[in-house]
């Protein structure tokens, strides 16, 4: 099993140089100069945004960004006028998470805290909204949802976007690339639906991701092919997971014909086989969740 955050995405070292060179631009930095680095998940803010539309959500209430890693939706809900707090696990993202909300001028809006989802007390706050962006799978026990259901203002949101198994049962092949990509605590949506629906939620699956999610995870692999066949220094872990394993566990790209595919992604195509995409049967998928406190 590998631990996700030896991948250079989440690596402090990565993070910071990319933070060092957008300092050298010596100007007034923006949220959108973080929009490349500021996400550990595909898709950007395109889920929340919906969201907020469609169910008209008040935006000017409290949120809990819960597993915010360096503050990239964060910041995005202070921008939109939520006052935030963001937690995390991880110290040293919330140091850099406080870094760039102070660059860009947000650390009015927004506190974060370092707290062990699985054992610790949420902050309390009467919230109307969260969200949970690709932690869940990272997440052994998700009963903080009834404490987070306990703080919510009546029609108070939470939103979910993550990978999800499609079946229970999995082959020894198939655990071992979620294992592989350190996707240790995966459910299915079924699972995560029924408990939030146990604390009180009202659910509504929004949308199945999985092409959205697949294009992008296909997209990095063929930026790391092409990297490995230009000669550049590829570590040996990123490339079997981000360029093999992440591919092959997600192929929702039936929709393209095989020579598209192979114009887009040849040397990803070459290397987890058109049989993944075609013909064999998945085993995970993407999706984003709306649950509502209604009474
Ligand atoms: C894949 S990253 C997603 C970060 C962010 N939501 C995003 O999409 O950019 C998962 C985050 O969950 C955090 N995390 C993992 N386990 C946690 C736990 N038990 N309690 C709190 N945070 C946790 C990690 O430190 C990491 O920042």
């Amino acid at each position: 099993m590998s631990d996700w955050k030896t991948f250079s995405t989440y690596k402090e070292e990565t993070i910071r140089q990319n933070l060092e060179k957008l300092k050298l631009l010596g100007r007034t930095l923006t949220l959108n100069d973080f929009s490349s680095i500021d996400l550990f998940h595909p898709g950007m803010h395109a889920g929340l945004d919906m969201l907020m539309s469609e169910y008209s959500l008040p935006k000017d209430g409290i949120a809990l960004d819960i597993g915010c890693g360096i503050g990239g939706v964060s910041r995005y809900l202070a921008s939109c006028g939520f006052t935030v707090k963001g937690v995390d696990i991880n110290d040293s993202f919330l140091k850099i998470a406080q870094e760039i909300t102070e660059l860009v001028g947000l650390s009015d809006k927004i506190t974060y805290h370092s707290l062990n989802l699985v054992n610790d007390e949420i902050p309390p706050a009467s919230y109307t909204f969260a969200n949970m962006i690709c932690v869940l799978i990272l997440i052994s026990d998700i009963s903080f949802f009834r404490d987070l259901y306990k703080y919510f203002q009546i029609d108070g949101a939470i939103y979910i976007e993550d990978y999800f198994l499609i079946r229970e049962c999995i082959t020894d092949e198939e655990r071992k690339y979620v294992n592989d990509l350190g996707l240790t605590n995966i459910r299915t949506l079924e699972s995560v639906v029924s408990t939030l629906q146990s604390y009180g939620y009202e659910v509504k699956v929004l949308e199945d991701i999985s092409k959205i999610w697949s294009e992008s995870i296909w997209d990095r692999a063929e930026r790391i092919w092409n990297r490995k066949i230009a000669d550049e220094i590829v570590d040996d872990l990123e490339l079997y997971g981000y360029a093999i394993a992440a591919p092959k566990m997600l192929s929702f790209l039936s929709h393209y014909s095989i020579e598209e595919l192979s114009n887009l992604f040849p040397h990803t195509l070459n290397a987890v086989g058109i049989k993944t995409v075609y013909e064999n049967e998945k085993f995970v998928n993407c999706s984003r969740i709306a649950a509502f406190k209604r009474s």
